[in-house]
């Protein structure tokens, strides 16, 4: 593989560099608070003071930030770089929209374009498990999938039109608030009536609409399992917030609009960062 660079060391892009390390990839690594790279520069990553510098000596950038204007201004730095990298491919979890931009201006400058959104925490990514959604030219994305076969876990490749894998990864973060928002409902009901939610969590189990997902969550949730976060509400409401601006924030789509006002109340009432199970958790209080 050419020479690889990472911007972004957050809970995400740190477990990305992790496993990246362990699977015996060289790495450089770029933070915009400069502490976090130490612990990775430890593990034989090369740090960087600039991305000027990280995009100089690599050929592939691969980038993990938090939101849309992150996303842009580390995009913006790339584009301006003298020596710019053949292939940059953003991890974040953007809006169709900023990602059209980011796309735009990379392809403007000589630089192709991948967004492929992951599904999946930092553990998850660790253990190799995580889902990548890929989407953008083809001949890039086929060069890279040496990388993705390091990754582990599974690719999709959704199309050559980059914003087609941040629609993809907004409709399953909405579907994920959905159950979780179902799940809260149901268990706070229960937890007032003569039986009990872990009953409920048994039979649905056993049964076909039983998953993972409601195993997990309803656990989290019977438990007030909600600090520390395993996903932020933060990060969330931001990704549910994407998802309503492609429903033209309509209040017809009456769950959408539900959801992310509670989020929003929510994120704003609690005083620890919160995971999204706990969106509505005054239904507790
Ligand atoms: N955590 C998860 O479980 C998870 C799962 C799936 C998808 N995602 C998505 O992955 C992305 C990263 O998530 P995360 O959990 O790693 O978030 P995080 O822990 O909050 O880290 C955010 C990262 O973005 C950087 N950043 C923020 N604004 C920036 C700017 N203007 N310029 C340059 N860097 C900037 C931060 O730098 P500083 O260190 O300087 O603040 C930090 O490295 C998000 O889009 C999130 O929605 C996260």
């Amino acid at each position: 593989m050419p020479p690889i660079g990472l911007i972004g060391l957050g809970a995400l892009g740190s477990a990305i560099a992790e496993k990246l390390s362990a699977e015996g990839v060289p790495l450089g690594i770029w933070n915009r608070s400069p502490e976090k790279t130490k612990s990775m520069a430890t593990n034989g990553a090369t740090a960087y003071q600039t991305i000027e510098k990280l995009c100089q000596e690599s050929a592939w950038v691969l980038s993990c930030v938090s939101d849309d204007g992150a996303m842009l201004q580390v995009n913006r730095s790339i584009a301006n770089c003298g020596n710019k990298p053949e292939i940059h491919i953003s991890f974040s979890s953007c809006s169709p929209a900023a990602v059209r931009e980011a796309a735009k201006l990379a392809g403007d400058n000589g630089v192709q374009f991948l967004n492929c959104p992951i599904l999946g925490r930092p553990d998850v990514v660790l253990a190799g498990k995580a889902g990548y959604l890929m989407a953008g030219e083809a001949s890039a994305a086929t060069s890279v999938e040496p990388l993705f076969e390091k990754l582990g876990g599974s690719l999709s490749n959704l199309g050559t039109a980059p914003d087609q894998s941040a629609i993809i990864k907004l409709a399953m973060n909405y579907f994920i608030a959905l159950t979780i928002g179902g799940l809260t409902e149901i268990i706070s009901t229960l937890e007032h009536s003569p039986t009990s939610a872990d009953a409920f969590l048994n039979v649905i189990s056993k049964s076909p609409a039983g998953s993972p997902l409601i195993s997990l969550f309803g656990g989290l949730i019977t438990n007030k399992a909600f600090s520390p976060p395993l996903f932020g509400l933060q990060l969330a409401h931001k990704d549910i917030g994407y998802f309503a601006d492609l429903t033209m924030n309509n209040t017809d789509y009456f769950l959408c609009s539900a959801i992310k006002s509670h989020m929003a109340a929510t994120n704003k009432s609690r005083n620890q960062p919160t995971d999204w199970s706990g969106l509505a958790s005054h239904l507790f209080n």
